[in-house]
């Protein structure tokens, strides 16, 4: 099929090279003529695992081409895929300019017939809008269909492999069957639906999602209170089925570029329909807090000033497998540990960039060198199987925060070392 998919970030990116992968021919539209110039250079603009690979494949065969002319990109297309950022508005609502931009310049000039795929997390009701729109100014014959995406970074070609299910919300039958089709090859099951409760699939599965890492992180808040320890805890709970182990892991807040700004625009949506989702907004509550119990922990670790002190802090990313820093914990720490007046040295294996308020270091040791506090924050791999021993001969202090729960209490303890954990 010719697809056409407008946005070359992380969502389109994946979606066009899969597609191209599943064997339609895809173009690209993306306004930043510098990515494109990356792209056509077979070269990947984010670290993600197998994305690269499946860019280059999908450019050589010529199955995967990129224009920085969203018009030529959706020239013959049967579907087009729109994978716009919706960042989050001053009142917490998604902010929708982007997606208004490019339908106004590509509506008038779609052939009747195409689907118009909205994959972006945009706030329910907005496929009804746009097809409302697109039938105003009179291109007749264009469906507009929600298909919204379930990719987490890190995983997010294996998540397009292989999809827990795939969402499809339309209004008329042979559009949905059509979007169908182009997934055709991919295993797994498809949910028919209306275009509404296809968006609202999207915010309340990150809501979903969001609530059960803040329940893990309150659970964890409650065990350090009365001396048990949640790891042991959330292992006794996820035995029961129904409960499971998975997406509970404690830590310092759930971040990232989407749980945070989906939340609050949940609430907003809510809002707007007249229902006050108070457990959401207590969620994104009990999630700003956590940030600041660490940064409790800390300056109890720092013996209860962080004036003049110097704390090591390993990871930056939002998570472990990425390089992304967008609504990053760690990055809040960072920022919060340094208002207090502490200096940090930070290092992350997948972040060299020049951050406000942070001292870059090459490694774990450098980090530790020096430091009153080692403080862990994301939780990568190598952190965890670091040498306790050798990083305590190099800090100045004797205290390690641990926000991730990656070592063992009882290792940094036979190091001579102080140990501060979430929940344990
Ligand atoms: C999330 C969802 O997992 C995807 O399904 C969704 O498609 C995506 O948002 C999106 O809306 O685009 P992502 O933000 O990439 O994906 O990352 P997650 O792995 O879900 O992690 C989100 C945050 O929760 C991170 O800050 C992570 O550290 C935190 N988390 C996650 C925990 O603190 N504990 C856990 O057990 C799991």
């Amino acid at each position: 099929m010719n697809v056409s998919v407008i946005g070359a970030g992380y969502v389109g990116l994946v979606q066009a090279a899969g597609l191209a992968a599943l064997g339609h021919r895809v173009v690209i539209g993306e306004i930043d003529a510098e990515r494109v110039h990356t792209l056509e250079g077979g070269d990947s603009p984010f670290r993600e695992p197998g994305l690269a690979e499946l860019l280059k494949s999908g450019t050589l065969a010529g199955t995967l081409q990129f224009t920085t002319d969203n018009v030529a990109a959706i020239k013959s297309a049967r579907i087009v895929f729109l994978t716009l950022p919706t960042p989050e508005g001053a009142d917490g609502a998604a902010d929708l300019s982007i997606v208004e931009g490019v339908v106004d310049e590509i509506g008038g000039k779609l052939e009747p017939g195409t689907v118009l795929v909205l994959k972006s997390t945009v706030p329910v009701g907005t496929a009804d809008r746009v097809q409302e729109h697109l039938d105003q100014v009179g291109t007749s014959g264009i469906v507009v269909v929600s298909n919204p995406e379930f990719l987490a970074e890190g995983s997010a070609v294996s998540d397009f492999m292989t999809p827990s299910r795939i969402v499809i919300g339309a209004r008329v039958r042979e559009a949905a069957d059509v979007l169908a089709d182009v997934y055709q090859g991919l295993d797994a099951p498809v949910v028919f639906t209306d275009p509404t409760s296809a968006e609202m699939i999207k915010y309340a599965s990150n809501a979903y999602l969001a609530t059960r890492v803040t329940f893990g992180n309150a659970i964890a808040n409650v065990c350090e209170a009365i001396g048990a320890d949640v790891m042991d805890v959330l292992r006794g709970m996820g035995h029961d089925e129904r409960i499971g182990h998975h997406f509970m892991k404690p830590g310092p807040g759930f971040g990232g570029s989407c749980f945070p700004k989906d939340t609050k625009a949940l609430v907003s949506i809510a809002r707007a329909a007249g229902y006050r989702f108070s457990l959401l907004e207590g969620v994104i509550e009990v999630n700003e807090a956590q940030h600041h119990l660490v940064v409790d922990k800390v300056r109890a670790a720092a013996g209860g000033d962080l004036t003049g002190k110097t704390v090591g802090m390993l990871g930056l990313a939002y998570k472990a497998g990425t390089a992304d820093l967008r609504g990053s914990p760690a990055l809040e720490l960072a920022r919060l540990i340094h208002a207090a007046g502490a200096k940090v040295h930070a290092f992350d294996p997948a972040v060299q960039s020049e951050l406000a308020d942070i001292v870059m270091v090459g490694s774990t040791m450098e980090a530790a060198r020096g430091a009153d506090v080692l403080l862990i924050a994301t939780e990568w791999p190598e952190f965890a199987e670091m040498d306790v021993e050798a990083v305590g001969e190099l800090l100045a202090g004797d205290a390690v925060v641990d926000a991730r729960n990656l070592l063992d209490p009882a290792v940094v303890r036979s190091a001579g070392l102080r140990y501060w954990g979430v929940g344990r």
